[in-house]
């Protein structure tokens, strides 16, 4: 079967398509159907079935007799270490932690927050409470202590398991500090704290509140898989959206399983065995779907690697990976392709090794711009797959299907919707639009299984955030096209959400940052675009009347706050001082115009806007800081 049978067979009984790739999973209970229709826009799947994640990621592998064949392999750059976990090791690792958590109280629909670097014990972890039936939730770790205390206040964890420290190039990020400060912050106290101490830094711990990894493990009884329903939530993990509090989107565990298991074929074409590598972090949802869970769900070996796709030690980093490990199928951002491409142009470092084992090479994250995929398929020669794809779906909802058949591939184009996903895109009025013309991108719902369902104990947001613009569409948030043959393209955001280095972040989180400022009066963040990042944040500040600090003391300040609020992923470095910002007569701040004149792109004069001479303003500061040439 090609892809257009595959797809129409879905679209012709979507239910059974479900229901066939959900044989592929080991059910205590076998669903009694695929679709729980709740009413009102609301669905499930796979509700009434009862099963477990870890014994699909892990133990059934090791039941089938593969316990021997490596399940992750770590590889840290960083530390000059490389260590390897077979299936049976790991299901023995993971038992033992689930007893250990166990007994200190953790029980099904527990939350957990899981705050680890790339290290093995972060997918242990997750595995751990999956085993139980306990919710997790992993933060990443480049957010602040700030961001952490938000997550414990809404995901109210019964437990937080962290590392001591994670190393970036050059610096040890102090983890358990961080932990510390969040839980002073947050109003939710965890009953408890586990602490993974690495050699790079030990970490202080409180007498009765926190554990060692290692000795709260000793004696322990390991704990079986615990049987959930389908609909029980797997995950809560946290995403930007317009403003500074995070959306926890929720994962339910019966579709999160058939649908990733079902993605491990048909768009990355790997079989048991094979090994897969995400290089992206256990804190974003590549990280959850491709690092950890889909790759063990399907029996592959995954790479949890620690370190940069430059500089740990060279431009040659991926290449050494996948030639030593045998990758057949690599997953990365367009951003890291870009730093190497700046490093290594000629692709001299990839010449050194043996990249026989390599078949594809799969980009998510952010834009793929035509130069680096072009780039990518030279100095590769596989084929290089844009995919497009959101927290909230949990796998790709456009992608070149290449287990399924490899199409033509179209360079700007993350090539075409997957099963489940009925795509239109819509103008202004929720009207289709036809082929070539540009709108917002919205899903037929119901969405697929593994995609998002909810937000955590916040339905009415769910709902005002994806269900109420499109009546009967799940609105994307991006804006973009489909061409005669099928084909999307994503060309925009609709909303304030920004993507820095493959990072997702909210420019309102930002401004809320730098309001708080006691200078600082008025203020708009706009993502204007970078050769090496995507996009990069830019903070314009109206200052209050008769202030008479130093500007360039105002900019330094609000440059900290950012960094020490939300966090170094953040990545805000450029702000100015202006006097006014340009706005509609009805007061609302122009940032699409502000990106273009960033950009130094031609941009029409807004009809409404209060007045244009602000604009010549913006340009002349911007330029102070290498923009609007
Ligand atoms: N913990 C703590 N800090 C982190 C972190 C983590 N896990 N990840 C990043 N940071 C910090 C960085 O150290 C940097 O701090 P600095 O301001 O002190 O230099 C800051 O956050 C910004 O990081 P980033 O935007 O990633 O830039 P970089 O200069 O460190 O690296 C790239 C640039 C392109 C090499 C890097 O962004 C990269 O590899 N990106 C791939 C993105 C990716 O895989 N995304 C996943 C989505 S699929
Ligand atoms: P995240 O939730 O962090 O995965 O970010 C999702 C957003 O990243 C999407 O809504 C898009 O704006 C953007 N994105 C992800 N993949 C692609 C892609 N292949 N092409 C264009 N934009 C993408």
């Amino acid at each position: 079967m090609g892809y257009k049978d595959v797809y129409s067979s879905w679209k012709a009984d979507p239910e059974a398509f479900w229901m066939e790739a959900a044989r592929a999973i080991d059910w205590d209970e076998a669903p009694s159907k695929a679709l729980f229709d709740r009413g009102n826009d609301m669905y499930e799947w796979f509700a009434d079935g009862r099963v477990n994640t870890c014994w699909n990621a892990v133990d059934r592998h090791v039941e089938a007799g593969r316990g021997g064949q490596v399940a992750i392999i770590h590889d840290s750059p960083i530390t000059g270490t490389l260590h390897k976990i077979t299936y049976a090791e790991l299901r023995n690792r993971v038992a033992r932690l689930a007893g250990a958590l166990r007994a200190k109280g953790i029980e099904k629909g527990d939350r957990v927050i899981i705050y680890m670097p790339m290290v093995p014990e972060a997918l242990e972890a997750m595995l751990a409470c999956g085993r139980l039936g306990a919710i997790h939730s992993v933060v990443f770790g480049g957010f602040a202590a700030n961001e952490l205390a938000v997550r414990i206040d809404d995901a109210k964890p019964k437990a937080i398991i962290a590392a001591s420290c994670g190393l970036e190039p050059g610096r040890v990020v102090h983890y358990k500090p961080l932990v510390d400060g969040a839980i002073e912050m947050a109003r939710h106290k965890p009953d408890f704290c586990v602490v993974f101490q690495r050699e790079q830094e030990v970490a202080r711990l409180e007498e009765g509140r926190d554990f060692d990894w290692h000795g709260f493990q000793y004696g322990v009884e390991p704990a079986e898989c615990v049987p959930v329903e389908g609909n029980h939530p797997a995950y809560i993990l946290y995403t930007s959206g317009t403003t500074g509090a995070p959306k926890g989107v929720v994962r339910h565990t019966g579709g999160h399983l058939v649908a990733l298991n079902w993605t491990m074929k048909n768009i990355y074409n790997v079989d048991p065995g094979d090994v897969f590598w995400a290089a992206s972090d256990v804190g974003w949802v590549v990280g959850h779907s491709y690092i950890c869970y889909a790759p063990l769900i399907h029996g592959n070996t995954t790479i949890v690697f620690e370190g940069k796709p430059i500089g740990t030690p060279d431009a040659g980093t991926f290449w050494r990976v996948i030639s030593d490990h045998g990758v057949k199928s690599f997953f990365t951002a367009p951003t890291a392709f870009r730093a190497v491409k700046r490093e290594d142009p000629k692709g001299d470092f990839i010449r050194k090794y043996d990249l026989s084992c390599l078949k594809t090479v799969y980009l998510a994250g952010e834009r793929a711009d035509p130069d680096t995929i072009v780039w990518a398929q030279d100095q590769l020669k596989v084929p290089v797959i844009d995919h497009w794809w959101q927290t909230e779906t949990g796998f790709a909802i456009a992608a070149n299907p290449m287990g399924v058949e490899p199409l033509p591939v179209k360079i700007g184009s993350p090539s075409v919707p997957m099963p489940g996903y009925d795509v239109h895109i819509l103008d202004e009025g929720g009207n289709p639009l036809p082929p070539g013309e540009l709108g917002a991108i919205a899903v037929k719902l119901p969405l697929p299984p593994g995609t998002l369902p909810t937000l955590w104990n916040a339905e009415d947001r769910y709902r005002k955030a994806y269900l109420t613009t499109f009546p009967g569409y799940y609105e994307t948030g991006d804006a973009g096209m489909i061409d005669e043959d099928g084909y999307l393209y994503i060309m925009a955001r609709t909303d304030d959400v920004i993507n820095v280095a493959g990072h997702r972040l909210s420019t309102g989180g930002m401004e809320e940052v730098l309001s708080g400022h006691p200078d600082v009066a008025e203020c708009a963040v706009i993502g204007v675009t970078d050769q090496l990042k995507g996009q990069m944040p830019v903070g314009f500040l109206c200052l209050n009347a008769g202030c008479a600090s130093d500007h360039s003391e105002v900019v330094k300040e609000v440059v900290k706050m950012v960094r020490d609020r939300i966090g170094p992923v953040a990545a805000f470095k450029l702000a100015v001082v202006v006097d006014r910002l340009p706005k509609t007569r009805s007061g609302k701040i122009l940032r699409a115009t502000m990106v273009k004149i960033a950009d130094g792109e031609d941009y029409k004069m807004p009809a409404t806007i209060d007045d244009p001479a602000i604009l010549d303003e913006i340009k002349t500061a911007l330029q102070t800081i290498g923009y609007a040439r």
